[in-house]
């Protein structure tokens, strides 16, 4: 038997799945690491330790594998995307990466816009400046710390150095590359243009390759510390959510993912790389070749729901906390939650927005509170699916992972908003799956990454909308989006109580 690793370099810990030629995974390992947060806003991390977790995971992993090591062909990653890390003239690290979720650089986003221009910054990169997206942090660095980034010789994201250490060979993919504001998303190059705009070098910008290339092969050094055999191919991967979007087979049109998790995500496949969604969704380079994807982030999605848990109701089990929500009516007899408990992306970017409950009235019980929050957090992503349906995407059948895919009653709730079928899978890996899947592509297992997921992916369920209930979701969601728009001011003029 033969066997492939996808390493998913995430933001909590870096998880290691080990993946046979029939698409069972064998081994996982997972390997924590701290976030370092000096200041409210910062979010950093040290790439040495990333390192060192990733080749303890990969030792632990050997030290229980049987088979001989030869036997493992290729390795692949998937990484949080955006966070920068800068290194210099000898690829030694220069300060702690600074990662998605830091969100220091507003100042730096507002200095894009203005000296690039929205409409093209949007032609080029198809994205908003964001205080995530890595360019805002390479100014932040330029801005503030001048002696380091006059050092600095290039640029890459953090799974690229990863792999730059188990390899010796650096590089970034283009799925990753979307997600800097320095890539020109349907030319696949870099832009000289906002580099020269912004007087960046646009010699950091590191080499490019597609995310199933192979870029090397597991150094003697790195071998020898985990047990790993030189002979393992070594291919670029891809940034977290088109990995995500792989090891849930979103590698067709009409196919889309939601993701439940912390925050959420509604992402759908793209076969063209020239549509304008006027920076509402994100609009990123697919880790599968010369295809796209489009993705809407609801900042507060299992964030929002853990945070009503925590505040009122701390010691129900979320078991307990969504046992009766099925009898309360669609609606919440009249409450409506929007969840921008800590502001927003998409379709709205905005930092300052926060969230409400309207049409709170006596007879509510906590029930109704829960499934008005759980309504509130699926509207929000159904705002994307909306903004796709509107650009002409066909949104028929959307497979739906995370914490909103392990009840029932949610699954069902997401096909009636949603107005699609909801897919879950039988087992869940996602991005790891989707990191071992490029490992498994690469080495030439399977003509295409859809032959791959055809044979590794098993569906479990098919929900299906219920019509009364999706007409009933209509008018509540028409509602609900007007009430963004009602408290904007208001949360602008609360600003100034926050603390
Ligand atoms: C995507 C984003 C997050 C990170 C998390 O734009 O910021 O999904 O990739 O790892």
């Amino acid at each position: 038997m033969k066997y492939v690793i996808g390493v998913d370099l995430g933001t909590s810990a870096v998880k290691i799945l080990l993946v046979n030629q029939l698409g069972e995974v064998v081994q996982e390992v997972s390997k924590s690491y701290p976030l370092i947060q000096e200041k409210v806003g910062y979010s950093e991390q040290d790439p040495n330790i990333w390192v060192e977790q990733t080749v303890a995971g990969l030792s632990e992993l050997l030290a229980n594998f049987k088979g001989n090591p030869e036997d493992i062909e290729g390795l692949s990653f998937s990484g949080q995307m955006h966070g920068l890390v800068l290194l210099d003239e000898n690829k030694e690290v220069l300060r702690n990466a600074i990662l998605w979720n830091d969100t220091r650089t507003t100042k730096e986003c507002a200095l894009i816009y203005e000296k690039v221009g929205k409409d093209r910054l949007l032609e080029i990169t198809k994205n908003p400046a964001l205080e995530g997206f890595t360019l805002p942090k390479i100014l932040w660095v330029k801005n503030n710390e001048s002696k380091i980034f006059e050092q600095a010789r290039t640029f890459v994201l953090p799974k690229d150095y990863v792999r730059y250490r188990l390899t010796g060979e650096l590089h970034m993919e283009y799925s990753d590359a979307a997600g800097t504001l320095l890539f020109n998303v349907s030319e696949k190059t870099w832009s000289k243009e906002i580099c020269h705009i912004l007087g960046i070098n646009p010699e950091i910008c590191p080499p490019l390759v597609e995310s199933y290339e192979q870029v090397g092969n597991i150094t003697a050094e790195i071998a020898a510390k985990t047990g790993l055999s030189t002979k393992t191919k070594v291919f670029a991967g891809g940034a977290d959510n088109a990995c995500a979007a792989i090891g849930s087979g979103i590698l067709e049109d009409g196919k889309t993912l939601a993701s439940i998790g912390t925050s959420g995500v509604v992402l759908s496949y793209e076969a063209n790389g020239d549509k304008n969604f006027d920076g509402k969704v994100h609009y990123f380079n697919h880790a599968a070749p010369e295809v796209f994807y489009t993705m809407g982030v609801t900042l507060a999605a299992g964030h929002s729901l853990s945070w009503f848990k925590d505040t009122f109701t701390k010691d129900l089990s979320f078991e307990a906390l969504l046992a009766d929500v099925h009898k309360v009516p669609l609606g919440a007899n009249g409450l409506i939650f929007t969840p921008y408990i800590v502001g927003e992306r998409s379709p709205h970017v905005d930092a300052n927005i926060r969230g409400s409950f309207i049409g709170m009235d006596a007879s509510h019980e906590r029930t109704h509170f829960v499934r008005a929050v759980m309504e509130g957090i699926t509207f929000s992503l159904n705002e994307s699916v909306e903004i796709f349906r509107e650009n002409g995407k066909e949104i028929n059948t959307i497979v739906s992972v995370g914490g909103g895919a392990k009840n029932e009653f949610w699954l069902q709730m997401q096909a009636d908003i949603f107005n699609a079928n909801i897919v879950k899978m039988k087992s869940e890996q996602g991005l790891g799956m989707g990191a071992a899947m490029l490992a498994a592509y690469g080495c030439g297992w399977f003509n295409s990454l859809k032959e791959c997921a055809d044979e590794f992916l098993k569906e479990d369920k098919i929900y299906t909308p219920i019509q009364e209930n999706v007409e009933r979701y209509k008018g509540l969601f028409s509602i609900y989006i007007e009430v963004y728009r009602n408290t904007k001011e208001l949360n602008e003029q609360l600003m100034e109580y926050r603390y």
